[in-house]
């Protein structure tokens, strides 16, 4: 739980100020609908609203006999989905996908039939300079998927022990040069506080030592995930969420869960071992295939794992 009150968002028309049209390309939309197995009049909650491309083909699906419930922390999203899915079978909620619970409660509803988890970042928040989320972006290194909520990285990175740094920057990145990051920054930051997402990853390219053939991902890749981790605690955010999801799913209803990262999968994978709660349904996760890969870079990386709650 997360301790805030979700904020629910009726579908609405466009305002001059609202976020762009989202540029984020869903992941393994296919293998979702398929696991997911969404029939007209279903309640479905996208726990994981981001673009809203998955939302939409619930929606679709569930028709305008059911109910998608959309969730997501940052509130552009949230704005966009609601501005671009108008007329759509969708009610929206400004909330952590951990406080699902509530945001039915305040929706007055029991139980729904499908639960996706589509974890992480999206294109959108990725190409918002003003959120940090990309290394040459001059806006301020925030990485909050909802600004309003705790500490943004630049505060951390400048005022972090070391040695914590190094550890954060190990253990949600697994990122090989941890301690000299953390040591070229706390050396830096002693001249000048780094302020944008472009002088951490300056800073970072600083410590690294080059490599031939140069590597496959940005040095800094690693550094600004794990960053992004600690800030939304988003493992926390999921451990939380697998124990209370199966409280509110209806016998035999199922949850799909997409994450980009091994310590999230193996969350995932720990949760659906648990045969009085689930059904496996995916002996292996399941990943994208060489096309999806040429025409979408990011679902390089995706895991879809999917379970059925045990009917008891
Ligand atoms: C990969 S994107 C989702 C993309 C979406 N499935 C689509 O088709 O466009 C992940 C989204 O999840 C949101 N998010 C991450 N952690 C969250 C959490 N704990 N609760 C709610 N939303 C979260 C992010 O703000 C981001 O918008």
């Amino acid at each position: 739980m997360s301790g805030r009150r979700p904020r629910l968002v009726r579908c609405c028309a466009m305002n001059p100020s609202s976020p762009p049209t989202s540029v984020h390309t869903s992941v393994l939309p296919a293998e979702v609908m398929s696991f997911l197995d969404v029939k007209p009049g279903m309640r479905v909650v996208d726990g994981t609203l981001g673009g809203g491309g998955h939302t939409r083909l619930l929606a679709d699906a569930v028709g305008p006999a059911g109910l998608v419930i959309a969730i997501d922390r940052d509130p552009a999203a949230i704005e966009r989905g609601a501005r671009e899915l108008a007329g759509r079978p969708v009610r929206f909620a400004q909330a952590n996908y951990c406080d699902l619970p509530e945001v039915l409660d305040a929706l007055a509803i029991d139980t729904v039939d499908r639960v996706l988890l589509d974890v992480g970042l999206s294109s959108d928040q990725l190409a918002d300079d003003a959120r940090g989320f990309s290394f040459d972006s001059d806006g301020p290194l925030d990485l909050r998927f909802d600004p309003t909520e705790g500490e943004p990285a630049w505060r951390i990175v400048n005022r972090m022990r070391p040695e914590s740094l190094a550890d954060i920057i190990h253990e949600f990145g697994e990122e090989r040069f941890s301690r000299r990051i953390a040591r070229r920054i706390a050396a830096v930051r002693e001249q000048t506080p780094i302020r944008s997402a472009r002088d951490l990853a300056r800073v970072v390219c600083s410590a690294v030592p080059r490599q031939t053939p140069p590597p496959r991902i940005h040095p800094a890749t690693r550094t600004f995930q794990a960053l992004r981790i600690a800030v939304n605690q988003e493992l926390k955010s999921l451990r939380i969420a697998l124990e209370r999801i199966p409280t509110r799913l209806a016998p035999g209803g199922r949850l799909v869960v997409i994450s980009f990262h091994s310590l999230e999968d193996r969350l995932v994978k720990e949760a659906f071992r648990n045969r009085q709660v689930w059904e496996n349904l995916t002996r292996s996760p399941v990943e994208a295939g060489i096309e999806e890969v040429q025409r979408n870079p990011r679902s390089r990386s995706a895991k879809l794992r999917a379970a059925q709650a045990t009917a008891t």
